[in-house]
Protein backbone atom coordinates (compact mmCIF):
# COMPACT_ATOMS: atom_id res chain seq x y z
CA UNK A 1 0.00 0.00 0.00
CA UNK A 2 1.53 3.45 -1.13
CA UNK A 3 1.91 6.33 1.76
CA UNK A 4 -1.21 8.16 -0.45
CA UNK A 5 -4.02 7.01 1.29
CA UNK A 6 -6.75 7.67 -1.56
CA UNK A 7 -9.88 9.78 -0.22
CA UNK A 8 -13.48 8.38 -0.13
CA UNK A 9 -15.65 9.66 -3.23
CA UNK A 10 -17.81 12.55 -3.04
CA UNK A 11 -21.17 11.22 -1.86
CA UNK A 12 -23.88 10.85 -4.30
CA UNK A 13 -26.45 13.14 -2.81
CA UNK A 14 -24.66 16.70 -2.61
CA UNK A 15 -25.95 19.49 -0.80
CA UNK A 16 -27.88 21.45 -3.38
CA UNK A 17 -27.19 24.98 -1.22
CA UNK A 18 -23.64 25.41 0.26
CA UNK A 19 -23.19 28.60 1.92
CA UNK A 20 -19.40 30.20 3.27
CA UNK A 21 -18.58 32.80 5.66
CA UNK A 22 -15.07 33.48 4.31
CA UNK A 23 -13.27 34.40 7.12
CA UNK A 24 -9.88 34.37 8.47
CA UNK A 25 -7.98 36.59 5.32
CA UNK A 26 -6.22 39.13 7.91
CA UNK A 27 -4.91 36.32 10.29
CA UNK A 28 -3.95 34.44 7.32
CA UNK A 29 -1.87 37.85 6.16
CA UNK A 30 -1.05 39.01 10.15
CA UNK A 31 1.01 34.83 10.18
CA UNK A 32 3.04 35.50 6.99
CA UNK A 33 3.92 39.26 8.27
CA UNK A 34 2.00 41.11 5.30
CA UNK A 35 -1.07 43.93 5.35
CA UNK A 36 -4.40 42.46 5.93
CA UNK A 37 -5.01 43.12 2.65
CA UNK A 38 -2.92 41.09 1.30
CA UNK A 39 -5.10 38.41 3.02
CA UNK A 40 -8.17 39.95 1.39
CA UNK A 41 -7.04 39.52 -2.08
CA UNK A 42 -5.82 35.99 -1.37
CA UNK A 43 -8.96 34.74 -0.09
CA UNK A 44 -10.92 36.44 -3.25
CA UNK A 45 -8.42 33.90 -5.46
CA UNK A 46 -9.35 31.51 -3.64
CA UNK A 47 -13.17 32.30 -3.42
CA UNK A 48 -12.60 31.74 -7.69
CA UNK A 49 -11.17 28.31 -7.50
CA UNK A 50 -13.89 27.02 -5.22
CA UNK A 51 -17.12 28.55 -6.94
CA UNK A 52 -15.29 26.88 -10.26
CA UNK A 53 -15.21 23.79 -8.22
CA UNK A 54 -18.45 23.43 -6.77
CA UNK A 55 -19.72 24.44 -10.11
CA UNK A 56 -17.85 21.44 -11.78
CA UNK A 57 -18.85 18.87 -9.08
CA UNK A 58 -22.72 19.97 -9.05
CA UNK A 59 -23.52 22.23 -6.25
CA UNK A 60 -26.54 23.99 -7.48
CA UNK A 61 -26.94 27.03 -5.16
CA UNK A 62 -23.77 28.51 -3.51
CA UNK A 63 -23.88 31.46 -1.26
CA UNK A 64 -20.41 33.47 -0.53
CA UNK A 65 -20.46 35.98 2.43
CA UNK A 66 -18.01 39.01 1.13
CA UNK A 67 -18.96 41.57 3.44
CA UNK A 68 -21.02 42.47 6.53
CA UNK A 69 -23.33 45.36 7.79
CA UNK A 70 -21.00 45.33 10.10
CA UNK A 71 -17.96 45.40 8.38
CA UNK A 72 -18.01 49.28 7.88
CA UNK A 73 -16.57 49.48 11.20
CA UNK A 74 -12.94 48.53 10.18
CA UNK A 75 -10.56 50.96 8.77
CA UNK A 76 -11.43 53.32 5.68
CA UNK A 77 -8.33 51.86 4.07
CA UNK A 78 -9.35 48.05 4.67
CA UNK A 79 -12.81 49.08 3.30
CA UNK A 80 -11.43 50.67 -0.20
CA UNK A 81 -9.32 47.66 -0.27
CA UNK A 82 -11.86 45.30 0.32
CA UNK A 83 -14.04 47.20 -2.42
CA UNK A 84 -11.46 47.24 -4.98
CA UNK A 85 -10.97 43.52 -4.79
CA UNK A 86 -14.95 43.02 -5.46
CA UNK A 87 -14.52 45.73 -8.19
CA UNK A 88 -11.78 43.45 -9.66
CA UNK A 89 -13.46 40.27 -9.41
CA UNK A 90 -16.99 41.69 -10.94
CA UNK A 91 -15.02 43.17 -13.87
CA UNK A 92 -13.63 39.96 -14.38
CA UNK A 93 -17.07 37.89 -13.62
CA UNK A 94 -18.61 40.32 -15.83
CA UNK A 95 -16.55 38.19 -18.97
CA UNK A 96 -16.64 35.21 -17.19
CA UNK A 97 -20.32 34.90 -16.78
CA UNK A 98 -21.71 35.50 -20.24
CA UNK A 99 -19.32 32.20 -20.82
CA UNK A 100 -20.25 29.98 -18.23
CA UNK A 101 -24.24 28.96 -17.73
CA UNK A 102 -23.85 30.38 -13.77
CA UNK A 103 -26.15 32.50 -12.65
CA UNK A 104 -24.99 35.45 -10.45
CA UNK A 105 -26.85 37.46 -8.03
CA UNK A 106 -25.97 39.77 -4.97
CA UNK A 107 -27.83 40.09 -1.55
CA UNK A 108 -27.49 43.01 0.66
CA UNK A 109 -27.99 46.34 0.60
CA UNK A 110 -27.25 47.88 -2.02
CA UNK A 111 -28.14 51.66 -1.41
CA UNK A 112 -24.97 52.48 0.23
CA UNK A 113 -22.47 51.12 -2.38
CA UNK A 114 -20.41 52.63 -4.38
CA UNK A 115 -22.51 53.21 -7.37
CA UNK A 116 -19.89 51.83 -10.15
CA UNK A 117 -19.79 49.22 -7.68
CA UNK A 118 -23.79 48.61 -8.05
CA UNK A 119 -23.70 48.83 -12.02
CA UNK A 120 -21.31 46.30 -12.36
CA UNK A 121 -23.28 44.12 -9.96
CA UNK A 122 -26.49 45.17 -12.07
CA UNK A 123 -24.49 43.99 -15.12
CA UNK A 124 -22.95 40.76 -13.93
CA UNK A 125 -26.64 39.91 -12.96
CA UNK A 126 -28.42 40.99 -16.42
CA UNK A 127 -25.63 39.07 -18.66
CA UNK A 128 -26.51 36.33 -16.44
CA UNK A 129 -30.17 36.26 -15.89
CA UNK A 130 -30.95 33.79 -18.18
CA UNK A 131 -28.73 31.29 -17.23
CA UNK A 132 -29.63 27.86 -15.84
CA UNK A 133 -26.61 26.64 -14.18
CA UNK A 134 -25.77 26.76 -10.67
CA UNK A 135 -27.11 30.17 -8.63
CA UNK A 136 -23.91 32.12 -7.31
CA UNK A 137 -25.44 34.61 -4.39
CA UNK A 138 -22.64 37.04 -3.39
CA UNK A 139 -23.24 38.76 0.46
CA UNK A 140 -22.06 42.32 0.06
CA UNK A 141 -23.31 45.05 3.06
CA UNK A 142 -25.37 41.75 3.79
CA UNK A 143 -26.84 41.83 7.36
CA UNK A 144 -29.66 39.07 8.26
CA UNK A 145 -31.15 41.85 10.50
CA UNK A 146 -30.94 44.15 7.92
CA UNK A 147 -32.69 41.40 5.70
CA UNK A 148 -35.56 40.31 7.59
CA UNK A 149 -35.97 44.75 9.00
CA UNK A 150 -36.18 45.63 5.50
CA UNK A 151 -38.73 42.66 4.84
CA UNK A 152 -41.01 43.83 7.45
CA UNK A 153 -40.79 47.17 6.42
CA UNK A 154 -42.10 46.09 2.85
CA UNK A 155 -44.87 43.71 4.11
CA UNK A 156 -46.23 46.22 6.51
CA UNK A 157 -46.24 48.82 3.58
CA UNK A 158 -48.48 46.37 1.54
CA UNK A 159 -50.35 45.99 4.53
CA UNK A 160 -51.11 49.82 4.90
CA UNK A 161 -52.19 49.86 0.90
CA UNK A 162 -54.98 47.11 2.18
CA UNK A 163 -53.18 44.79 -0.45
CA UNK A 164 -52.66 42.24 2.37
CA UNK A 165 -54.23 42.08 5.72
CA UNK A 166 -51.85 41.25 8.74
CA UNK A 167 -53.24 37.09 8.43
CA UNK A 168 -52.02 36.90 5.70
CA UNK A 169 -48.84 37.16 6.85
CA UNK A 170 -47.29 33.73 7.04
CA UNK A 171 -43.14 32.25 7.04
CA UNK A 172 -43.36 31.97 3.36
CA UNK A 173 -44.34 35.50 2.73
CA UNK A 174 -41.20 36.14 4.64
CA UNK A 175 -39.32 33.91 2.53
CA UNK A 176 -40.29 35.66 -0.62
CA UNK A 177 -39.83 38.84 0.49
CA UNK A 178 -35.80 38.41 1.81
CA UNK A 179 -32.83 38.41 -1.25
CA UNK A 180 -33.29 34.62 -1.49
CA UNK A 181 -37.02 34.49 -2.17
CA UNK A 182 -37.20 31.56 -4.77
CA UNK A 183 -33.78 29.57 -3.59
CA UNK A 184 -34.02 26.52 -1.22
CA UNK A 185 -32.43 27.44 2.05
CA UNK A 186 -28.38 26.32 2.68
CA UNK A 187 -28.53 22.78 3.51
CA UNK A 188 -24.79 22.92 4.57
CA UNK A 189 -22.77 26.22 6.18
CA UNK A 190 -19.49 26.14 5.97
CA UNK A 191 -17.04 28.47 8.19
CA UNK A 192 -13.40 28.38 8.38
CA UNK A 193 -11.14 30.38 10.68
CA UNK A 194 -11.83 29.29 13.65
CA UNK A 195 -14.96 31.05 14.90
CA UNK A 196 -18.01 29.19 15.90
CA UNK A 197 -20.54 31.97 15.38
CA UNK A 198 -22.68 33.04 12.30
CA UNK A 199 -22.22 36.45 12.68
CA UNK A 200 -25.37 37.90 11.08
CA UNK A 201 -25.57 35.94 8.21
CA UNK A 202 -28.38 33.83 6.80
CA UNK A 203 -29.83 34.34 10.16
CA UNK A 204 -33.62 33.32 8.42
CA UNK A 205 -32.76 30.83 5.78
CA UNK A 206 -30.48 29.23 8.43
CA UNK A 207 -32.89 27.98 10.34
CA UNK A 208 -32.13 23.77 9.53
CA UNK A 209 -28.83 24.07 8.20
CA UNK A 210 -26.10 21.65 8.88
CA UNK A 211 -22.74 23.33 10.19
CA UNK A 212 -19.34 22.77 9.74
CA UNK A 213 -16.89 24.69 11.34
CA UNK A 214 -12.83 24.96 10.20
CA UNK A 215 -10.06 25.54 11.51
CA UNK A 216 -8.17 26.27 8.18
CA UNK A 217 -7.88 29.73 7.35
CA UNK A 218 -10.19 30.76 4.15
CA UNK A 219 -7.48 31.83 1.85
CA UNK A 220 -6.10 27.91 2.36
CA UNK A 221 -9.47 26.63 2.68
CA UNK A 222 -8.87 23.91 -0.49
CA UNK A 223 -11.42 22.12 -2.82
CA UNK A 224 -9.80 19.11 -0.38
CA UNK A 225 -11.79 20.54 2.95
CA UNK A 226 -14.56 21.19 0.57
CA UNK A 227 -14.67 17.60 -0.03
CA UNK A 228 -14.29 16.60 3.41
CA UNK A 229 -17.11 19.94 4.37
CA UNK A 230 -19.48 17.48 1.84
CA UNK A 231 -18.32 14.26 3.30
CA UNK A 232 -18.97 14.97 6.78
CA UNK A 233 -22.70 16.57 5.55
CA UNK A 234 -23.47 12.99 3.94
CA UNK A 235 -22.78 12.09 7.24
CA UNK A 236 -25.26 13.75 9.28
CA UNK A 237 -29.04 12.81 10.05
CA UNK A 238 -31.19 15.46 8.99
CA UNK A 239 -34.72 15.30 10.98
CA UNK A 240 -36.29 18.73 10.93
CA UNK A 241 -38.13 17.73 14.04
CA UNK A 242 -39.40 14.87 12.68
CA UNK A 243 -38.19 11.46 13.99
CA UNK A 244 -35.58 9.11 11.77
C1 LIG B 1 -12.92 37.87 6.23
O1 LIG B 1 -11.65 37.89 6.79
C2 LIG B 1 -13.12 38.96 5.21
C3 LIG B 1 -14.09 39.98 5.62
C4 LIG B 1 -14.75 40.01 6.74
C5 LIG B 1 -14.32 41.08 4.70
P1 LIG B 1 -11.30 38.85 8.01
O2 LIG B 1 -10.79 40.14 7.47
O3 LIG B 1 -12.42 38.94 8.96
O4 LIG B 1 -10.09 38.04 8.66
P2 LIG B 1 -9.78 37.88 10.19
O5 LIG B 1 -11.00 37.32 10.83
O6 LIG B 1 -9.44 39.24 10.71
O7 LIG B 1 -8.63 36.93 10.24
C1 LIG C 1 -17.97 37.65 8.90
O1 LIG C 1 -16.65 37.75 9.33
C2 LIG C 1 -18.20 38.46 7.66
C3 LIG C 1 -17.53 37.98 6.45
C4 LIG C 1 -16.77 36.93 6.35
C5 LIG C 1 -17.78 38.77 5.28
P1 LIG C 1 -16.20 38.82 10.42
O2 LIG C 1 -14.73 38.64 10.59
O3 LIG C 1 -16.70 40.15 10.06
O4 LIG C 1 -17.00 38.31 11.69
P2 LIG C 1 -16.73 38.56 13.24
O5 LIG C 1 -16.52 40.03 13.44
O6 LIG C 1 -15.52 37.77 13.62
O7 LIG C 1 -17.97 38.03 13.92
MG1 LIG D 1 -12.95 37.83 10.56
Amino acid sequence: MGIFKKEAPLPAELPQHIAIIMDGNGRWAKKRGLPRTAGHKKGANNMRTIIDYMNKIGIRYMTFYAFSTENWKRSQDEVNAIMDLLKDYLEEALERFQETDMRMRFIGDRSVLNPELVDLMEKVESVSADHTGAVVNMAINYGGRQEITAACRNIAQKVKEGSIHPDDIDEDMISANIFTAGQPDPDLIIRPSGEYRLSNFLIWQAAYSEFLFDEVLWPDFSTKDLDRAIREYSNRQRRFGGVK
